[in-house]
């Protein structure tokens, strides 16, 4: 595990001020019933893989894959409080995780990998430039034949769908008209009565599917999410969250 700041990181990242409060995020009902059902879907069967969790956050799903028995994950997040908050629990429940500091944009080869896993990566690009830079740094780091998966801020979204999401535990709105780079802004009442938030930034599906054909990935495609109940629940709730669900999955392949 490297200690050591790469030269390309700010000083500040958004996350290092949100670190705690999003880290308590990853309780909400909308993704443990569906962020994380879907992406576990998009993985399948990881056992003996070895996976690149990018961005790692906390190491939420650093550590879930872990579980299920990848050969080995490494977690790279911008935020060095993210990645310290990742590294801690670590520490406290040894899974043989490394996690390092890291500028996806950046990043060139870390190493050489089966599954990629990119949780929100991709909506933090505010031009196709950007999104390619990202891109590349995913098929730089697959193996031929191997996968990226992932959960990102839905750009499908009928415009009429933005605004509250009360029920779920947060709001997602955007600036109109919409348009390439387009901010997106999730906010999230936290217990003691405050909010947090961060913002996404919006670019058309078809730039996804054009960025990804041009940075060497096969198959680019949006999944949409699905719920997955715990029993004895209604799955009417879920219905109205999925219809023109503000998430969605993903995924593409580098060529075997
Ligand atoms: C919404 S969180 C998702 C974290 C994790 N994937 C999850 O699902 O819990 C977004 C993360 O992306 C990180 N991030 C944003 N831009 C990044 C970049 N250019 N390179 C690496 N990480 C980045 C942030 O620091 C933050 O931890």
């Amino acid at each position: 595990m490297t200690n050591r700041v790469p030269d390309n990181i700010p000083d500040h990242a958004e996350y290092d001020d949100i670190a705690a409060e999003y880290a308590a995020s990853k309780q909400l009902p909308f993704r443990i019933v569906v962020e994380a059902p879907t992406l576990f879907d998009l993985a399948g069967d990881v056992r003996g893989l070895a996976v690149l969790d990018l961005p790692c956050g906390d190491g939420t799903y650093s550590r879930a894959l872990a579980r299920r028995g990848a050969a080995s994950v490494l977690g790279v997040d911008l935020s060095g409080a993210m990645v310290e908050r990742a590294r801690s629990i670590e520490r406290q429940e040894p899974l043989r995780i490394s996690y390092q500091m890291g500028d996806a944009a950046g990043l060139g080869t870390v190493g050489n990998f089966d599954l990629v896993i990119a949780c929100y990566l991709f909506n933090y690009a505010h031009t196709a430039a950007e999104l390619l830079a990202f891109a590349r740094t995913v098929r730089a780091n697959l193996k031929p034949g191997g996968r990226l998966i992932g959960i990102n801020d839905n750009p499908r979204t009928a415009l009429a769908r933005y605004g509250d999401y009360a029920a779920y535990g947060f709001s997602r709105t955007t600036d109109l008209p919409r348009h390439e780079g387009s901010r997106i802004r999730y906010t999230f009442p936290t217990p003691d009565g405050k909010t947090f938030g961060f913002d996404n930034f919006w670019l058309a599906p078809g730039t996804y599917e054009q960025v990804f054909a041009e940075a060497g990935l096969l198959d680019f495609r949006f999944v949409d999410c699905h719920a997955a109940l715990p029993p004895g629940q209604d799955g009417a709730t879920w219905d109205d969250f999925l219809r023109d669900c503000p998430i969605t999955g993903l995924a593409a392949r580098r060529a075997g």
